[in-house]
């Protein structure tokens, strides 16, 4: 898969579905998203089954009418625009059947609960369920769960999909060791909890076309003391990439409700760099990258493949094109349709450039 350009819209929950059918806000969403110019679109995490999701907004990939909803999207951004989309899949896990992000983030809901599960009986939070142990049995559920939404996937048109095993949801909460404290063949040694995790991602990648990528999401630290550090992330990254993945998206954090996390600009860039250039496995940088400097940097300097902007995409769904003009850069694609925003803000930010230029001179 080629990318036209080195940003990627970072997956982002909308919160906004029904019965997990993504509609019109998300094709808004994702859709402005592709007229903004990154070159890859991740989607939110979309769940496997209704009880994979985190809350009732969540998308799904469960339903023919899910498929169908989705490959509208699809269609419309390959239509309309040159990036490339991912599907974002994942299971809540110990961290399901909770609220709206805006109405109460990480807590349950006040009725209609539904049973979540997880390796081990932990509540991810006081207050929080305490899901049950998974059985050999729930496993292959899931993994079957997992391997319908990858044929599913690939049916609705998606360019690429994104297994996700991070922030503490049910495929990530089997790889870090706060949150798995089984006894089995899927706890204590690394080996082990990263089996079932291997197993989904090796039947994912058995359903997925063999000429499509397949990312996976990790946190490659716990930010506590006795969980994931980046020397175990960049050993996590080395077995997703002999199984299958072709490229890890690495995020940190959010699977301990203990964790110290040590934020700043930039501040997972450190990890991606490590599983790029010690693990010689492709990345993704993501977590507080804003600017366009910063993306330019990450990439020359070798500490990633890509670069993955999310909240920076909230507050500006065009910032691939407003970048490429700042930087001066003309050969950036913009919709044919926008042409003359381009050229007025090129001769605007040319004309800045100028005065500013002609001030420094004159003091
Ligand atoms: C509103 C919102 C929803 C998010 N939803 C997801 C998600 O569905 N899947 C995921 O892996 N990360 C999710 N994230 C995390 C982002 O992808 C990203 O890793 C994080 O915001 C750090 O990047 P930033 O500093 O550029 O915002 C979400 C973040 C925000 C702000």
């Amino acid at each position: 898969m080629e990318v036209r350009n080195r940003v990627v819209v970072s997956p982002m929950d909308m919160y906004s579905a029904r019965d997990g059918t993504p509609n019109e806000l998300h094709l808004i969403h994702l859709g402005a998203r592709a007229l903004g110019g990154a070159g890859l679109l991740v989607t939110e995490m979309t769940c496997v089954s209704p009880e994979a999701r985190i809350s009732l907004g969540c998308t799904g990939m469960y339903r023919d009418e899910h498929e169908a909803a989705w490959r509208g999207i699809t269609e419309a951004v390959h239509r309309w625009s040159p990036a490339k989309i991912c599907l974002q899949l994942g299971h809540s896990g110990a961290k399901g059947s909770t609220k709206l992000m805006w109405e109460g983030n990480e807590e349950p809901l006040e009725s209609g609960q539904w049973e979540v599960i997880a390796p081990s009986p932990i509540a991810f939070r006081d207050g929080m369920q305490v899901p049950r142990e998974m059985t050999r049995r729930d496993m292959d559920t899931v993994r079957e769960q997992f391997v319908r939404a990858t044929r599913m996937g690939a049916a609705a048109g998606f360019d690429m999909i994104e297994l996700h095993c991070a922030h503490g949801y049910l495929l990530s909460s089997f790889i870090t060791p706060v949150s798995n404290r089984r006894r089995d063949n899927y706890g204590g040694s690394l080996e082990n909890r990263m089996r079932f995790p291997l197993e989904v991602l090796s039947a994912t990648r058995a359903a997925w076309p063999d000429n499509r990528p397949i990312s996976v999401r990790v946190s490659a630290t716990d930010w506590t003391h006795d969980g994931i550090t980046g020397d175990e992330a960049v050993q996590i990254a080395r077995a997703l990439h002999a199984a299958g993945a072709d490229i890890i998206h690495v995020s940190a954090g959010q699977t301990s409700a203990r964790a110290k996390p040590v934020y700043g600009r930039m501040f997972q860039t450190p990890l991606s760099d490590r599983i790029r250039n010690e693990g010689h496995v492709p990345t993704i940088a993501v977590g507080n990258i804003t600017e366009a400097d910063q993306v330019n940097a990450i990439i020359a300097a070798g500490r990633a493949d890509l670069c993955a902007l999310a909240r920076s995409h909230l507050a500006d769904p065009n910032w691939t094109l407003h970048a490429a003009a700042q930087l001066g850069y003309r050969d950036q694609w913009w919709p044919v349709q926008y042409q003359s925003g381009k050229e007025q803000l090129e001769r605007m930010l040319s004309r800045q450039k100028e005065m500013e230029l002609q001030g420094t001179s004159t003091i």
